[in-house]
């Protein structure tokens, strides 16, 4: 095709420095620590508010949400806990689009997000500007986004999806014949073309934080491990899938953990997920896949710099003051409301699978 959008030209964004966000914070006193949490108990049950955080974020928070009858969970369940709980004030610890999906959701609540600079990569190198005449540019595809993007980039598409759920909506989409425009993650868009066979034009997006992870590091540590699983998130690079055991979402990978024989995992995505992991799979070593090769840097180090960003006293900050609740044009709301409520059905329609099953490269 030679339309000027046909292959789009995405914004380059720069990352934040992992370390030097968690160095930004003055350490806590174990006297302060535990005052700041009795606070924010109080306040959740004072403003009827519900902890909704993704595993990445900082322990401290993953356990408050649950000691508080909130959830800790992939993007999926976050969206679909947000929804089903009659909680009126939603918090949700994890990045700006977790929290403008559950607006999306759930106009009539009250939604504050831990920390309001907290980005995407994925989000950022796809803005609605040059997204929209990408679609208008493949009238004959079905557009289907990841949720890790805005709410206008969702209001311009047919379907929302995460990665829990991607190889069976786009399976369900081939099956109907259809064409499918995929944005914004190229890694995970071409897992899903490989696997399932469909007809896609990508995105060129990443992740900064799985786009770092390095295949020959890993091939040489499955060496040293050989008993080891390895387990991927599919915003890895094809390159690191190809070596994975089990390829999945956050509560998949979780999930296949608990449940592989092996004693040992080598794990490829964001390192907040083994608070979780590390329950789930009691007495089995848990590995961080490598993210550069001797003698190179990186800045986010398997750990997402702006999951880094949410922190307790934030969270106090948030429901002390009412800081940062998310606000979205009511027209675009709308617009992006009818495929993100096709993502909750979909889901419910496969939902034996959703968030449990794990594929395999
Ligand atoms: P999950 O939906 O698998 O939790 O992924 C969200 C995300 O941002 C991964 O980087
Ligand atoms: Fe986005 Fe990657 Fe951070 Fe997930 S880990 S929120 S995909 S930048």
């Amino acid at each position: 095709m030679n339309s000027p959008v046909a292959v789009p030209v995405i914004p380059v964004v720069k990352a934040p420095d992992t370390a030097e966000v968690l160095a930004r914070a003055t350490p806590m006193a174990a006297g302060e620590r535990q005052e700041i949490i009795d606070r924010i108990k109080r306040m959740l049950r004072e403003q009827d508010a519900v902890l909704v955080a993704h595993y990445y974020v900082h322990e401290d928070l993953q356990i408050l949400a649950e000691e508080t009858g909130g959830v800790v969970s992939d993007s999926l369940d976050m969206a679909r806990f947000g929804h089903e709980h009659p909680a009126t004030t939603l918090i949700v610890a994890g990045v700006r689009f977790m929290g403008e999906t559950a607006k999306i959701l759930n106009p009539e609540k009250r939604v504050l997000t831990v920390a309001l600079e907290a980005e995407c990569s994925l989000d950022l190198e796809c803005p609605a500007d040059r997204f929209v005449p990408f679609c208008d540019a493949h009238p004959d595809c079905t557009v289907v986004v990841y949720s890790n993007t805005s709410a206008e980039v969702k209001a311009r598409a047919d379907w929302v999806v995460t990665s829990g759920i991607a190889v069976q909506l786009a399976r369900h989409l081939k099956e109907q014949g259809e064409r499918i425009l995929w944005a914004p993650d190229r890694h995970l868009g071409s897992y899903i073309q490989r696997v399932t066979g469909a007809d896609m034009v990508l995105w060129p997006g990443a992740c900064v934080v799985h786009e770092a992870f390095k295949a020959q590091a890993l091939a040489a540590l499955k060496e040293k491990h050989p008993e080891a699983a390895v387990l991927a998130h599919p915003e890895s690079p094809a390159a690191i899938l190809e070596l994975a055991d089990v390829v999945g979402s956050t509560t998949q990978l979780i999930n296949a953990a608990r449940q592989l024989p092996h004693p040992s995992m080598i794990v490829a995505t964001d390192n907040g997920i083994f608070h979780k992991m590390k329950q789930a799979a009691p007495g089995k070593l848990l590995i961080e896949a490598p993210t550069a090769g001797a003698g190179a840097t990186c800045r986010s180090c398997a750990h997402c710099p702006w999951m880094a960003m949410n922190d307790l006293r934030g969270l106090a900050r948030v429901l002390e003051r009412g800081e940062n609740e998310v606000r979205l044009d009511e027209e675009v709301r709308v617009r992006a409301l009818r495929a993100t409520s096709r993502m909750l059905e979909f889901s419910r329609s496969i939902r034996p699978s959703a968030g449990t099953g794990s594929s395999t490269a």
